[in-house]
């Protein structure tokens, strides 16, 4: 027989049949007569429940199925009185692999959230993280499906790089020179040449340098990979590996770009809305069991709520330096609340100040562009007022940054003249001026943080938990 999945059961209207499903015991509930067992595949958050008769099976076999065995059952598909439509009447089942009941780390109850960050490789088998590995994968092709109904061809751009795209000198060097005995130049240096690549390479820290390359030949494309930054930042929305994605569109100039960028997002958080209600809706009460404990004015709106006032309302659009004025106006910088002072123009952004304009001044998420010259990357378009550049950061609730992007400086003197002043090596990016001197063109992108975006779509608070095994500093286990 034919292993049936519990998603599928469970909107079955085959009362009477028998069938056969396989997944992992939840809990088991004794009675004298009967054994009720929550099973669980990870195909939807709902458990099926199994009903075992004690006097049709072998003592031995009711005693393996505790929390976290793996079993197979053969059973009646029967009309339920309980939460679900149907439960299964037992007939056959086999233990497939057993758990210990005494040894195995996940029990019944509440685990708090840096305990099942411990335990990373088991916390799949709980509702909460098997609810975001689904939506997950459910915002991953959304991805995909967005970007194809547009006509964005999707581009491979290499992990292992020797440019810094960035120019925030945070990579992870990749090398397979012996580093306790690395070979030497005459002047004591590590001699990379004798390197695996013969120069130093790293993990790419974005895929946008090639991203570009491609958008100038097929118009629309974009990148969805991992990317490294060797950031020492603990926050709750750092991590040092993590997945952006990352469009780049030839003849876009920033207002294209922002058009884009809110379309896109309110795309990904409509489709999880259409097609993730099960799981966001346990979600959103795992968010408001645990806000319980926060006082009122610090808790945020219920996820689905929340959801669906970003999808139904307009991005605010303003300047870096109208919203530094608003900053440096505001309660929190009058009474020197603010960790970081603002200095006014060429203070960098923190995010105590850009949750502040979207939670607390504009109270939705705010596009903010011309940024000064010289607290962004090289790439970026100077604007004719010659200080500020044509970058725009989308800012969300709880997230801050969700979104970096810009126009791109495609004039072939003013990127050097930059390049030169912010010491980015010429003779290794030659191949990337080569699109300034041959077809150069307007063109514009940005990268979407896709755990930032988990973090926000699913309302967990930290974004270790919305990435399977995380990896910060100080921590790679798995
Ligand atoms: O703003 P960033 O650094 O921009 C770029 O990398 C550009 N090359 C993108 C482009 O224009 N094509 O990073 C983009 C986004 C941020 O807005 C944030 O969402 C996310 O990537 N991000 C991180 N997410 C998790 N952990 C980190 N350490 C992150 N650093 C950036
Ligand atoms: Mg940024």
């Amino acid at each position: 027989m034919k292993r049936q999945e519990i998603k599928e059961i469970l909107q079955s209207e085959a009362i009477g049949s028998t069938i056969k499903v396989s997944g992992w015991v939840r809990t088991k509930r004794e009675s004298k007569n009967v054994n009720f067992i929550n099973l669980n595949d990870g195909t939807v958050l709902s458990n099926l429940q199994v009903v075992a008769e004690v006097e049709n099976f072998d003592e031995k076999i009711l005693k393996k199925i505790n929390t976290g065995a793996a079993l197979t059952v053969v059973g009646e598909l029967v009309e339920s009185g309980g939460q679900q439509r149907v439960e299964l009447v037992a007939k056959e089942i086999e233990v497939v692999g057993e758990a210990d009941p005494d040894k195995y780390p996940l029990q019944p109850k509440r685990h708090s959230l840096e305990f099942l960050r411990e335990i990373a490789h088991l916390r799949f088998r709980t509702n909460t993280f098997s609810a975001i590995a689904r939506v997950r994968h459910a915002m991953i092709f959304a991805v995909h499906k967005f970007f194809t109904e547009k006509g964005f061809f999707n581009i491979h751009t290499p992990i292992i790089t020797a440019s810094d795209c960035e120019g925030a000198g945070e990579m992870f060097q990749v090398t397979t020179l012996d580093m306790n005995n690395p070979p030497r130049t005459e002047d004591g240096k590590i001699d990379y040449s004798q390197d695996f690549f013969g120069k130093i390479t790293s993990l790419t820290v974005s895929g946008q340098l090639e991203g570009e390359l491609a958008a100038l030949a097929l118009s629309k494309i974009y990148t969805f990979g991992p990317t490294f930054r060797a950031e020492n930042s603990n926050t709750s929305r750092h991590l040092a590996e993590f997945w952006m994605i990352e469009p780049e569109m030839a003849f876009y100039d920033l207002n294209d770009n922002m058009d884009l960028a809110e379309e896109f997002l309110k795309y990904l958080i409509n489709y999880a809305l259409d097609n993730c209600q099960e799981d966001l809706l346990f979600l959103s009460q795992r968010q408001q069991q645990e806000e319980k404990n926060k006082p009122q004015q610090e808790r945020s709106m219920e996820l689905i709520e929340k959801l669906k006032f970003v999808v139904e309302n307009d991005f605010v659009r303003l300047t870096y330096t109208e919203a530094i004025d608003i900053l440096q106006k505001s309660k929190p910088a009058q009474k020197g609340q603010f960790q970081y002072p603002v200095e006014g123009f060429g203070t960098d952004l923190q995010s105590e100040h850009e949750r502040f304009l979207v939670e607390k001044h504009f109270k939705r998420p705010v596009i903010l562009i011309d940024y000064p010259a010289n607290i962004k990357a090289f790439y970026m378009k100077v604007n004719p007022d010659g200080k500020t550049v044509a970058a725009m950061d989308v800012l969300f609730p709880q997230i801050g940054e969700i979104i970096g992007g810009s126009q791109r400086e495609e004039r072939l003197e003013i990127l050097v003249e930059k390049m030169k002043a912010m010491g980015i090596p010429l003779e290794e990016m030659d191949w990337y001026l080569d699109t300034r001197r041959y077809g150069s063109v307007p063109h514009s992108g940005f990268g979407l943080g896709f755990e930032r975006l988990i973090t926000f779509v699913t309302g967990m608070g930290n974004i270790r938990d919305v990435i399977p095994f995380a990896r910060t500093p100080k921590n790679c286990e798995f």
